[in-house]
C-alpha cells in the first residue's frame, strides 16, 4: 500500500513498518519503535489516544509543554485566526504586532529586572544557544571579551545544540559529537541514593554552589562569561536544588563578575506553581531561557528574557542607528501563528489561576509519588511543583533497560510516562484530578512490582 501525507490508512497500513522507516525518529530507539510502534493520533484535556482507539493518560504532559491540557479551545481560535490574517512575517527588520504584546506579557511574568525578551526559533535548544551566545558578546561589547567559558553542571540538559551540549552534564549526548565549546562543569547536586526528599532538599545548598569557587580558582573570573543552570533539571531525572544553593551562586556570580543563567525552559511557566523558578526559589538571573509551556505546546516558541543593563548595553554600542546592535536571530523567531499561542496561552494560565491549582495540587501529588517508596527497584524519589522523578535500581551493564520496560508497560496499561537514564519522569498535566494522580501513582507501582 502507499501512503501520501495526510493519508488517513488503516490501522494496520499506519503501524506497517515500510510506512514508518522515512521518518528517523528524535530521542528514540527507532528499531525498536518501528517494531512496536506507538501512536498517537488525538489528543484531549489530560489524554492522548492512539491509533487503536485507546485512551492514554499524558503523564509527562507531552514533553513537559501542554500543562493547560490538551485542545485548549482559546488557544485553538487564537492560532487559527492568527493563520488566517498574517501566516507569516519576516522576522528580521520588520515586525508583527503580536511579538510585541507578547514580549510585554512576557515581561509583566518575569521576576523584576528582567525586562526585554529576545524570541528564538522556538524549541529550547535555540534559546539556551543565544543566551550563551548573548553572555559572551555582551562581554565583548564591555570591552572584556576574553570573558568566553560557560559554566554548567554534571547531569544538567540544554537542550542539543553545540552549546547545550557543551555546558550540558549528560554524557549521551556529548560523547558522539567531538569538540564542544570552552565549558566547565559544577558538581552535580543529585542527593545520593536512598535519598527520598519531597520538594527542595534541606542541607548542604550554599555548599555545592561552593564547586563554582573552585572553577573560578582554576579557569579565572576574567575568562569566564556565564553561569547556566536549570532551576530544577527535568530531563536529567527532575534533580531539585537544595536549599540555598541557587542564591549562593547568585551571591558568587555578583562577587565575580559572571552573569547567571537560568534555562526555565521546563520550570518556567506553571510547573513550579509559579511563573518562573526564579520566582518559586526567590533567586533571579541575568537572563532566563523559555521555550515549551510558553504556548503549551501547541506551537514552538521560546527565547531568553535578560535584564535591562544586557540590552541597553548592546543599544548603547551600536553605533549609528540603522545598525544591528546584535548579528543573531532565526527566521522564525517570535513567529505570528507561535505569538499569538503564547498571548492566548499566558492570559489562560492567568485567567484559570493555574499557578493557584498547581500550588494546591502539588501535596496530593507529592504524596501519591512517596508513596512508591517501597516499590520494587524504586532506588529514590523526589519532586518539586508538578514534576517527579524515581531512579531505579540498575540491572547490571543496562542501566536504562528497567525504566524502559516499565514505561511500555505503562503505556500497555493507558499511561504515558517518560523515561530517561535509569529513571522514571513524571510531570503530569496541571489540570489534572486528584483521582487521576492517585492512580497514575498507583498503576506506576503496580508495574514496577511486576517488573523484573
Ligand atoms: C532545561 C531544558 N533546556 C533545553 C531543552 C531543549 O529544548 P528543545 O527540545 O525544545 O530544544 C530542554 C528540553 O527538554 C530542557 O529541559
Amino acid at each position: 500500500m502507499t501512503h501520501s501525507p495526510g493519508h488517513r490508512g488503516t490501522t494496520a497500513s499506519l503501524t506497517d513498518r515500510a510506512f514508518l522507516e522515512a521518518h528517523w525518529m528524535p530521542f528514540t530507539g527507532n528499531r525498536q519503535f518501528k517494531a512496536a510502534p506507538r501512536l498517537l493520533t488525538h489528543a484531549e484535556g489530560a489524554y492522548y489516544t492512539d491509533v487503536e482507539g485507546r485512551k492514554i493518560f499524558d503523564g509527562l504532559s507531552g514533553l513537559w509543554c501542554t500543562g493547560l491540557g490538551h485542545g485548549r479551545r482559546e488557544i485553538v481560535e487564537a492560532v487559527s485566526r492568527q493563520i488566517a490574517s498574517l501566516d507569516y512575517a519576516p522576522a528580521f527588520q520588520f515586525g508583527h504586532p503580536l511579538s510585541f504584546e507578547l514580549a510585554n506579557r512576557i515581561v509583566e511574568r518575569m521576576p523584576k529586572g528582567l525586562d526585554h525578551v529576545m524570541f528564538a526559533g522556538g524549541s529550547g535548544s535555540d534559546a539556551v544557544d543565544s543566551s550563551l551566545k548573548l553572555a559572551r558578546a555582551f562581554w565583548r561589547v564591555k570591552a572584556q571579551g576574553g570573558k568566553t567559558r560557560l559554566i554548567g553542571r554534571l547531569q544538567a540538559y540544554h537542550g542539543v545544540n553545540f552549546g547545550g551540549i557543551s555546558v550540558g552534564g549528560m554524557v549521551a549526548n556529548r560523547k558522539p559529537y567531538g569538540q564542544g565549546i570552552e565549558a566547565g562543569h559544577l558538581a552535580g547536586i543529585q542527593p545520593p541514593a536512598g535519598s527520598f526528599f519531597r520538594g527542595q532538599p534541606a542541607e548542604h545548598g550554599a555548599k555545592l554552589a561552593d564547586s563554582l569557587l573552585g572553577l573560578i580558582e582554576l579557569y579565572d573570573a576574567s575568562t569566564i562569561a556565564a553561569v547556566i543552570v536549570e532551576p530544577f533539571s527535568g530531563s536529567g531525572g527532575v534533580i531539585i536544588p537544595p536549599r540555598g544553593y541557587l542564591q549562593r551562586l547568585r551571591e558568587i556570580c555578583d562577587q565575580h563578575g559572571i552573569l547567571l543563567i537560568f534555562d526555565e525552559v521546563i520550570t518556567g511557566f506553571g510547573r513550579c506553581g509559579a511563573w518562573t523558578g526564579a520566582e518559586a526559589f526567590g533567586v533571579t538571573p541575568d537572563m532566563l531561557v523559555f521555550a515549551k509551556q510558553s504556548t503549551n505546546g501547541v506551537q514552538p516558541l521560546s527565547g531568553v528574557v535578560v535584564k535591562k543593563e544586557i540590552y541597553d548595553t548592546f543599544m548603547a554600542a551600536g553605533g549609528q542607528e540603522y545598525l544591528l546592535e546584535i548579528a543573531h536571530g532565526y527566521t522564525y523567531s517570535a513567529h505570528p501563528v507561535a505569538c499569538a499561542a503564547g498571548i492566548a496561552t499566558l492570559d489562560l494560565i492567568a485567567r484559570e489561576n493555574v499557578l493557584e491549582r498547581v500550588r494546591e495540587l502539588t501535596p496530593r501529588f507529592e504524596h501519591a509519588v512517596h508513596g512508591l517508596r517501597g516499590a520494587r527497584h524504586v532506588l529514590d524519589i523526589r519532586n518539586y511543583g508538578m514534576a517527579a522523578g524515581l531512579t531505579l535500581e540498575a540491572l547490571p551493564g543496562e542501566p536504562a533497560r528497567r525504566p524502559f520496560e516499565v514505561a511500555m508497560a505503562m503505556f500497555n496499561k493507558g499511561f504515558y510516562v517518560r523515561y530517561g537514564g535509569a529513571t522514571i519522569q513524571l510531570a503530569p498535566p496541571f489540570i489534572s484530578t486528584e483521582a487521576e494522580i492517585d492512580r497514575l501513582a498507583e498503576v506506576l507501582g503496580e508495574t514496577l512490582n511486576q517488573t523484573d
